[in-house]
């Protein structure tokens, strides 16, 4: 069969634009409203894509001042979602610096046994002092230590998953035997972060390992993915950035034993959608109008590590910016947003129009076929195994992906027109992992 794409629908609230609620069509309190995420994940079912993904961080995001804030904590919200759908899976985002593994070991497998093997699990490290005031400390740990605790924690949350053999229980009741004991393997993990006696209290599950993903661009978030991901978010702005990134972490999984076919390089695109590209054109040009730059200013200010005094709307950034070595927080979106910038020598007025879109992710307007052509171009061109499609409003940024873009790609050969697979490991084409062997082979 021809190489097929991976498409994932990124929901964020009302739109990943930040000024998506203003838009007259939007609901501002749609984010608390399970029946608003019903409805996506009904549209991006219906288009067959590959998974759902919800971002996370256990911080409030920002000021309540600028955007929808405030969210509804993604494993609760997928199990919710596991209901409504049947094929398409279900992936959230949970910190490994501020949870434990065996809680969150836990609530994957759970979440994995609830849905019928659809369940992803987004690895992230949490960026930022301001969650780590949440969780006893001070100030977040560097950056070094928060990845070297992330590859200890999925070390230690994949023995808890392998903890049951697949055939562990029984429900023999002839001989009133539930189970077998033999065949449960406490984790008895003695590391650096983390001492876990384990078993988990959870059967494997459908998938034996729900779905990972990685989503840290910098060289410790590449050595991660390389080890563990079977998924790959990325924020890349440029064609050339994104083949050196793929080519990059493809090799990198090469070096760690694995086959680089499979981990999944995924992209984000955020696609303003119109019938002529005036169109479309004009939808970034509404939602640009309806951003409050003063907001703006000061969350870019916080990124750059500067005073907001700093910045000014109608000059370039200042020459003198840290280098990405002095940043703790998130070093790849840093060097990201600072290239972007320098690159196309924009004004902060004219980089915050172009943040607010997708907050540093690729950003196209165009009609249905022009998407289709950017999206195919990427994906034959070394840059990308498929994309995070990131709506800029919701839901009518998805519905129009879903109704005008998938069936193009689908004509064209490059995308499913019915599910053929039950988990999400089976669309995403990789296999089911072993688990430990059986004991009495
Ligand atoms: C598509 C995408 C989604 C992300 N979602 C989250 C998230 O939900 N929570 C989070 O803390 N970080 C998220 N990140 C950020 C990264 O996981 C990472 O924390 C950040 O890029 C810093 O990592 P780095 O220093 O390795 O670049 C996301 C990144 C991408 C590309």
């Amino acid at each position: 069969m021809t190489r097929q794409l991976h498409l994932n629908a990124f929901l964020m609230t009302v739109g990943h634009h930040e000024a998506a609620w203003r838009l007259p069509e939007s609901d501002p309190f749609a984010h608390l409203d399970v029946q608003h995420y019903v409805r996506l994940a009904r549209i991006a079912e219906r288009g067959k894509l590959d998974s759902l993904f919800l971002a996370d961080s256990p911080v409030l995001w920002n000021s309540v001042g600028h955007r929808p804030s405030g969210g509804l904590e993604p494993t609760v919200l997928l199990t919710a979602l596991a209901g409504a759908t049947e094929r398409i899976g279900l992936i959230a985002t949970a910190s490994t610096s501020y949870n434990e593994p065996y809680n969150l070991a836990r609530r994957f497998a759970s979440l994995d046994h609830v849905s019928g093997g659809r369940a992803g699990w987004n690895v992230v490290t949490t960026a930022g002092p301001d969650a780590a005031r949440n969780f006893n400390l001070d100030d977040q740990p560097a950056h070094r230590d928060r990845y070297a605790r992330a590859a200890e924690f999925v070390d230690v949350s994949r023995k808890l998953w392998d903890s049951w053999e697949d055939d562990a229980a029984l429900g023999d009741k002839a001989n009133g035997v539930w189970g077998d004991d033999t065949k449960i393997h406490p984790a008895g993990h003695t590391g650096e972060y983390f001492q876990v006696a384990g078993a988990l209290n959870v059967p494997r599950s459908p998938q034996g390992h729900p779905l990972l993903v990685q989503a840290g661009s910098s060289e410790d978030g590449k050595a991660l993915a390389a080890r563990y991901a079977d998924a790959v978010f990325t924020a890349q702005q440029t064609l050339e950035d994104a083949q050196a990134f793929y080519a990059d972490l493809k090799r990198r999984a090469l070096a760690e034993g694995r086959d680089p076919d499979t981990v999944k390089i995924l992209p984000g695109i955020v696609p303003a959608i119109g019938s002529t590209q005036a169109e479309a054109l004009a939808l970034e040009e509404e939602l640009e109008q309806l951003i409050k730059p003063e907001y703006a200013l000061r969350q870019l200010a916080q990124t750059l590590k500067l005073d907001p005094s700093a910045l000014h709307l109608d000059r370039e950034l200042p020459d003198d910016l840290p280098d990405e070595d002095e940043i703790e927080a998130a070093k790849s979106r840093y060097t990201l947003i600072v290239e972007l910038a320098r690159r196309e020598r924009l004004t902060v007025r004219q980089l915050i129009g172009r943040l607010g879109g997708g907050r540093g992710h690729r950003t196209f307007a165009g009609t249905p076929e022009q998407v289709a052509d950017a999206i195919q171009h990427w994906f034959d061109n070394g840059a990308a195994d498929g994309f995070n499609i990131m709506a800029p409003v919701l839901p009518s940024g998805l519905e129009v992906f879903v109704d005008q873009v998938v069936p193009i790609l689908q004509r064209r050969g490059l995308f499913r027109t019915e599910y053929t697979t039950r988990t999400l490991r089976d669309h995403y084409g990789l296999p089911r992992p072993a688990g430990v062997l059986k004991s009495s082979a």
